[in-house]
């Protein structure tokens, strides 16, 4: 079966990903879910296809090859990983091992070429087109190294774009309240090049939220930033994990990588270590030896992350 773009729900306005090219069956876009989390507003209008521990990735025996002409490139061998909900598990591993395809595998965005991939108990493979469109908007919230905003619109519309899609009845306020969760709800009215690159990257994360998905999916999130932007995802991100939400997070950088529950390291397409991290670095404690006043600190500061607070997303 040939890659594919364009399946049916997916919201041609967002900015996408390339899809990539190897052997296979493709699959791309993003979105959320509903899962009852604290003070987030459960879903109105659609049943839900959850029934149990949502946020459960289960893959088994995934291979994916890539093809060029006589080249053949093993991107995953042979790999199977459960995740289980509510964790937040780092994949590291050298340039070109694997971590993308595997991420692309998760998120719906690519397919194995052998092997399966569950999510929350349903076989990807078995999942209607609508079905898998649905899961993808409403299930997964994504983040990548760049932050794919629309460059001539705001901060609070870039973040409402999944909502177009959406088929909850309120949505008013969301785009806001999701801004509100990383600490930008005072730059909800500019566009992306009057945005620091972490604000930028805050932005997306709230995009990636506001449809309230029950997994994050973040490849080299702060792979673009700087150490102090950094710290501030990651302090999202853990605040996130704590209020519940399934979190996989690709990164080069150790440092970060110690801020998870659990490290899955992979190596020309194999993981080769799987290893629970007995004390994880708190992102926030090590933001407030920075000082200043919480996410950009000095120009351009915001009011910090209030996923604390009783209304983030
Ligand atoms: N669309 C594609 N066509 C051909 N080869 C590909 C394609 N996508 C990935 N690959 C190859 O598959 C292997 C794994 O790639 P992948 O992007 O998953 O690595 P990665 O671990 O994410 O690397 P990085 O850390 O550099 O992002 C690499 O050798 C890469 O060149
Ligand atoms: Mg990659």
């Amino acid at each position: 079966m040939e890659a594919f773009e364009g399946e049916a729900g997916e919201p041609p306005g967002l900015p996408r990903e390339p899809v990539s090219q190897g052997s296979g069956r493709g699959w791309r876009d993003r979105g959320s879910n509903e899962r009852e989390d604290g003070d987030i507003p459960k879903r109105q209008g659609r049943e839900s296809i959850v029934t149990e521990a949502a946020g459960r990735i289960a893959l088994r025996g995934v291979n994916k090859t890539y093809r060029k002409g006589v080249e053949e490139v093993r991107a995953l061998v042979d790999v199977s990983l459960d995740v289980n909900p509510g964790e937040f598990v780092a994949v590291v591993g050298p340039s070109g091992s694997g971590k993308s395809t595997l991420m692309n595998i998760v998120g719906l965005l690519d397919r194995p070429d052998s092997g399966s991939c569950e999510l929350d108990g349903r076989d990807v493979e078995e999942l209607t087109s609508d079905e898998l469109a649905r899961i993808r908007n409403e299930k997964l919230g994504f983040v990548f190294q760049t932050f794919h905003l629309l460059p001539r619109t705001t901060a609070v519309e870039n973040v409402e774009l999944p909502l177009i899609y959406s088929s909850r009845h309120d949505i008013s306020g969301l785009g806001e309240k999701a801004l509100e969760a990383v600490g930008l709800k005072d730059r909800a009215k500019h566009v992306p090049s009057e945005l620091s690159g972490g604000q930028q990257q805050r932005v997306a994360i709230a995009r990636a939220l506001v449809n309230e998905p029950e997994i994050i999916l973040a490849d080299e999130p702060t792979g673009n930033l700087d150490s102090r932007a950094g710290l501030e995802v990651l302090a999202i991100f853990q605040e996130l994990n704590r209020r519940g939400k399934t979190l996989v997070l690709i990164t080069h950088d150790e440092a970060i990588a110690a801020m998870a529950g659990r490290v899955v390291e992979i190596v020309d397409g194999r993981i080769v270590s799987d290893r629970k991290v007995e004390n994880p670095r708190d992102a926030s404690r090590e933001l407030e030896r920075w000082g200043g006043n919480g996410p950009n600190g000095g120009a351009g500061a915001g009011p910090r992350p209030t996923l604390e607070g009783g209304d983030g997303p």
